[in-house]
């Protein structure tokens, strides 16, 4: 792989050869994406029409994409209008559904503000799309099933965060560990309405019988995020691709366990099509554990390797007082749950997603900062 399109190219045969089943069950059918024009928006349309075009003998995945585009429209989303069986549509999730909504029998709900920097400027609205926002799909997803229409998987997006800063034994974290989260901390308007949200989702399945299922993403990273996303990995190679040293605002101690999307989202379908009713599925990788300084090291031995990087890693103080208030230690998911339920399987390594994320940023270093 030498470039970004080598890297595209081989990650949307990844992701379709891991989803055979999967996508063969959404053919035909009418899918609506709340957040689309995100990272993790890029693989999840990519892939479906990736699939659609190389199944020309099976029935199109009807794709539909709702996004307020908060954050500017992407390049690559704008590149694709047009394209057939998929249909961008500027929307507020926080504002009730356009009264033309189709008919759609799977939703994946993703919109909200996810990056803490951006979340915690705009918490209000954070909150109103994981709650508000969610309602509303909910809403209409009961009563596509009281209508009689077919309703076949709805998707919610939770986090990891959910599970706050876990003590020491609920490390690895295990999907039945309940949390240990502020509730009025600078981050809780993300992690508690993700809380709520998936509150709402399990009774709306309970009493309704619905087929509604949550995924608790780990630390995805890879193309599609954006270099101006103020994430770790992205800053990252925005430094490295300026040729500037490696900045990093905290002294690196912090864990996590870093899942390359194209695995994430081969989970993401999975618990969509394949999760149980009401269930919440970690999707994530259970090692390398490794630290943010652990990264920012690998960042720089694979660009030294793969640009003649010249930098080093050097240490300041963000001017964000909050910039690192509960923010949790250790992050790593035990993820037995979607192995043995959706034969969930993440099989690309730490270092050649971290090789793929920076030839994808060499291609893509400009961004609007949004
Ligand atoms: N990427 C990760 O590692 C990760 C981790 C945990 C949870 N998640 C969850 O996965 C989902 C997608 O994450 P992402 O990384 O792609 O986020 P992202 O910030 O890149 O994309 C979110 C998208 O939602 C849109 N949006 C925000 N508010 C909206 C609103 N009110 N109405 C319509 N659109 C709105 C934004 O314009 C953006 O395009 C989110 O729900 C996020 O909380 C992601």
């Amino acid at each position: 792989m030498k470039n970004a399109q080598d890297v595209i190219q081989a990650d949307l045969d990844y992701i379709c050869d891991h989803l055979v089943d999967e996508f063969s069950v959404l053919s035909g059918n009418k899918l609506l994406i709340t957040g689309g024009a995100g990272f993790l928006g890029y693989y999840l349309i990519q892939a479906v029409l990736y699939w659609n075009s190389s199944h020309s003998d099976k029935a199109p995945i009807d794709l539909t994409v709702y996004d307020n585009y908060s954050r500017g429209i992407p390049d690559w989303l704008s590149s694709l209008d047009g394209t057939n069986n998929l249909t961008l549509r500027r929307h507020d999730v926080t504002d009730p559904l356009p009264e033309d909504i189709s008919d759609f029998s799977y939703i994946i709900h993703g919109a909200t503000i996810a990056s803490p920097m951006y979340y915690r400027k705009f918490p209000i609205e954070t909150m109103d799309a994981n709650v508000g926002g969610l309602r509303f799909l909910l809403e209409y997803f009961k009563q596509q099933k009281e209508e009689g229409k077919p309703v076949g998987g709805f998707l919610f997006y939770s986090t990891s965060e959910i599970y706050g800063d876990p003590s020491a034994e609920n490390i690895p974290t295990p999907e039945t560990y309940r949390g240990n989260v502020s509730c009025t901390g600078p981050r809780a308007c993300y992690d508690e309405s993700k809380r709520y949200g998936e509150t709402l989702c399990v009774n709306f399945s309970q009493q309704y019988d619905l087929p509604i299922k949550t995924a608790r993403p780990f630390n995805n990273y890879g193309p599609g995020l954006k270099i101006t996303d103020r994430r770790a990995l992205p800053d990252f190679a925005r430094d490295v691709l300026a040729g500037n040293d490696i900045v990093m605002y905290s002294d690196g101690a912090p864990t996590r366990t870093f899942c390359y999307v194209a695995d994430a989202i081969v989970g993401y379908y999975k618990v969509l099509v394949k999760g149980n009713n009401g269930e919440a599925y970690n999707i994530g990788v259970e090692g390398p554990e490794i630290s943010i300084k652990e990264l920012a090291e690998k960042v720089v031995e694979i660009s030294t390797e793969l640009f003649n990087y010249q930098g080093k890693i050097v240490f300041e103080v963000s001017e964000d007082k909050e910039y690192l208030v509960d923010n949790p230690n250790r992050r790593c998911p035990v993820i037995d749950k979607a192995r043995h339920d959706l034969q969930y399987n993440p099989g690309i390594g730490f270092e050649e997603g971290i090789r793929r994320s920076l030839l994808w940023y060499k291609d893509n270093a400009i961004a609007e900062d949004a």
